[in-house]
């Protein structure tokens, strides 16, 4: 199987390089590797954030192991050619829709999160997050009001088949946990929401399965924090899946821990680490590699099959927590490569 490697900017090498390493070991010739360049880098190299054959490497391979993308060099360019841009167009050529982001807590690591200990062991969930709809990708401009003033706006909208799919799989990340799906949305004042609660009312009819509650998101916001173990599969739109994804993460601990997918219909997916290319530590060695392990994992499980070498990955990670491995993030001084080593010695 072929694994598009698209390490990109800061960290990016440094943290994909560790995962290659460890899916090198546990699938041996299974996998082959191809990488290319993405982000800043590719813009440097060659003037465009995605190049042609970067995409195109993507559209082939069989699962993309990405880093991160974002390079102060390039702030000053105009958006279309930012390095950010690369993720945001993988996303839509490849019609990954379906954001999958696991928070839980590694119990070596529970002095970690910004919650109480024993609130935060209870965290274990995912948030299915759609990506290719809402306000981000409505009609948008900058307009003068009637009296001169400057006005700007996005519009908010879904239309039923963007809900019924990412609903879908909300359903089926929940099948596959503990068989509970919180559909988070704001229908007491928005349209779109209506509509959101609606269709996945509608799709539950599939899943009998499944217990389905509704909450609104500032409710499920203050939950987050008051009582995290209450959840198992949060599904919810690409604006409030953004911001509640990244709160989840904090109370799970540090943002160098958490990995996810991003799934088209057909179960090819794109997986990275949630962290940015932190430029703050790029090049120095300091960077957790945990994430985009973790990551990797993730890819074996959803897109290639192979839940059994998922999960060796992800109890080799526990373990070498255990057996103290920390990098300056989780309050240690281990290197990326030792950070590395440890996963590769649990194996
Ligand atoms: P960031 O996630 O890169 O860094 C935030 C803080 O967390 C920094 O202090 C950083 O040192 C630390 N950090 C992040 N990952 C870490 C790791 N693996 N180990 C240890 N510490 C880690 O977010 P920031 O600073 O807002 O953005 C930096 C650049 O990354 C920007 O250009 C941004 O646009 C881009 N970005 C790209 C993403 C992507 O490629 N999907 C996602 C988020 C941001
Ligand atoms: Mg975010």
């Amino acid at each position: 199987m072929l694994i598009a490697v698209l390490p990109g900017d800061g960290i990016g090498p440094e943290v994909t390089a560790e995962a290659v390493r460890v899916l090198e070991m546990v699938c041996g010739d299974r996998l082959t590797f191809k990488s290319a360049p993405v982000g800043g880098a590719a813009y440097k190299a060659s003037g465009h954030p995605l190049p042609p054959a970067t995409l195109d490497l993507a559209k082939r391979a069989d699962a993309i192991l990405f880093g991160a993308v974002g390079d102060p060099d390039c702030d000053s360019l105009e958006r279309a050619l930012r390095p950010e841009q690369a993720i945001l167009g993988l996303r839509k050529e490849l019609a990954l829709f379906a954001n999958l982001r696991p928070a839980r807590l590694f119990p070596e690591l529970a002095d970690a999160s910004a919650l109480r200990p024993e609130v935060a062991s209870a965290i274990d969930m995912v948030i299915v997050r759609e990506l290719n709809g809402d306000v981000y990708f409505g009609e948008k401009g900058m307009r003068k009001t009637a009296s001169g003033r400057r006005e700007g706006y996005d519009i908010m909208s879904y239309n039923e088949d963007e809900v019924a799919r990412i609903a879908h799989s909300g359903f089926r990340t929940a099948q596959a946990r503990r068989g509970k799906l919180c559909s988070v949305d704001k229908a007491n004042v928005l349209e779109t929401s209506q509509l959101w609660r609606d269709v996945v009312i509608e799709i539950s009819a599939e899943y009998p399965d499944v217990e389905l509650s509704h909450m609104y998101v500032d409710n499920a916001a203050m939950q987050l924090v008051r009582n995290p173990g209450q959840f198992d599969v949060i599904v919810t739109g690409n604006l409030f899946g953004d911001i509640l994804s990244d709160q989840a993460s904090m109370c799970a601990g540090s943002i160098g821990m958490l990995p996810s997918a991003s799934l088209d219909a057909g179960g090819k997916g794109l997986y990275e680490p949630i962290h940015g290319s932190a430029p703050d530590i790029a090049g120095q060695g300091k960077a957790n590699p945990l994430a985009t392990i973790l990551s990797a994992a993730m890819m074996l499980r959803y897109s290639l099959g192979m839940a059994e070498e998922a999960n060796r990955i992800e109890v080799a990670v526990a373990t070498a927590l255990a057996g103290g491995a920390r990098s300056a993030d989780l309050g240690g001084a281990m290197t990326t490569t030792q950070m590395g080593d440890a996963v590769l010695a649990a194996l």
